[in-house]
């Protein structure tokens, strides 16, 4: 079954006219989560009101807020805590990296990424006054995620090494936060990365892993083909919560007490190396498999739920080594 497609609760933004923050912080304070950090302009009855990121706007009932451009419009709700832990929080990502920094040539805000101009060169109808813009200057509404194959797939630039010395094949696997302007998953502590990284030697065997990491049960206990990956060599990037009552892990019940177990998301510009040795199969030439997949909900749960979420594969790559 396919998820219902979801209206982004952003198409109410354009009444948004401050987000509060806390001076100390520049965050939220974590008592006003979502709306309660906003304030909206309310028109009267019979009345609209609009408020836009352009300074040109014909007076009526459109206006102009430079909010509307600025990555704090979405900081209210894109920061949680619940239960004095923060559970998402890519506003606070995004302001503790270079993206943030006005001053560096890297400096882009959320709406730079999520909301790019799609070329058009007007969004008003001309025969109603609307102006040709320059279409770089034009926010698109596509709210760019998970449903964009090609925004995820860019997201991050993976490489990695194979060599073979002796009787050990050394594969080493570095994921670059390279295009995500926050952690990498953010938000929902549901998302997650695998990494899988498997050898093989010319018969298709796999090679015995010698040393490195294996992914852990709750990527899955079964079949790889049907996306089972726990006790593979690889690697998973997750904020992982354990609800405190029950002591279960990983937990999407954020609305309860939880606490953050481990966290190896890989934050913006930032990258995440892992290595892992395989047994060499003597003087013949072996194949490594290294496949990254962007998970959107553990995969336990997605059975327990009945959700068919199929795995986005965002990176693939084969290498002979001898
Ligand atoms: C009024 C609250 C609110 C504001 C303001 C807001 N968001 Fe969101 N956003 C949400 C919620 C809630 C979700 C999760 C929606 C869901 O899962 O159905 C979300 C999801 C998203 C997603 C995931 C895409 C998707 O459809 O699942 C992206 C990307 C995003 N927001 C970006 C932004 C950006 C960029 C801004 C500022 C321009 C912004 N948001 C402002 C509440 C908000
Ligand atoms: C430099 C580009 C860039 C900037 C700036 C940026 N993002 Fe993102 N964002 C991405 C990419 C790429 C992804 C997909 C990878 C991921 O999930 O981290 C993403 C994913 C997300 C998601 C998760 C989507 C999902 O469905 O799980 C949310 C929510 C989000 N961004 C919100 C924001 C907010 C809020 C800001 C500003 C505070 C922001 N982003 C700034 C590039 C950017």
């Amino acid at each position: 079954m396919k998820p219902a497609a979801r209206k982004h609760p952003h198409l109410d933004s354009n009444k948004i006219w401050n987000v509060i923050l806390n001076l100390e912080t520049d965050l939220p304070y974590p008592n006003n989560p979502g709306v309660l950090s906003l304030e909206f302009l309310r028109p009267p009855p019979g009345h609209q009101v609009f408020i836009g990121p352009y300074d040109d706007v014909a007076p009526g009932e459109d206006t102009y807020s430079p909010l509307q451009s600025e990555s704090q419009l979405c900081a209210a709700c894109h920061f949680g805590v619940f239960s004095d832990t923060v559970i998402y929080n890519s506003f606070g990502e995004w302001k503790n990296s270079e993206y943030a920094d006005p001053n560096s040539v890297l400096y882009q805000t959320c709406q730079d990424c999520h909301m790019p101009p799609n070329g058009t060169d007007h969004f008003a109808l001309l025969s109603e006054g609307g102006l040709i813009r320059d279409p770089e200057s034009i926010a698109s509404h596509k709210m760019l995620g998970i449903t964009d194959i090609d925004f995820m797939r860019d997201s991050v630039s993976l490489t990695a090494d194979a060599i073979v010395e002796g009787d050990s094949l050394s594969v080493t696997v570095n994921i670059r936060n390279s295009q995500t302007g926050h952690h990498i998953p953010t938000d929902s502590p549901l998302r997650h990365l695998i990494l899988v990284v498997r050898a093989f030697d010319d018969n298709g065997v796999p090679l015995d892993l010698v040393a490195g990491s294996q992914l852990p049960d709750w990527t899955g206990s079964g079949d790889p083909e049907t996306g089972n990956y726990a006790g593979l060599p690889g690697e998973a990037y997750a904020k992982v919560l354990e609800e405190v009552w029950s002591q279960q892990s990983p937990s999407g019940s954020y609305w309860n007490q939880t606490r953050i177990l481990s966290d190896n998301r890989i934050p913006a510009l930032e990258t995440a190396q892992s290595s892992y040795t395989f047994q060499a199969p003597g003087n013949k030439t072996s194949l490594v498999k290294i496949q990254l997949y962007y998970r959107r909900a553990f995969i336990e749960l997605q059975n327990l739920k009945g959700w068919k979420l199929s795995d986005l594969l965002i990176s693939d790559k084969s290498m002979m080594v001898k």
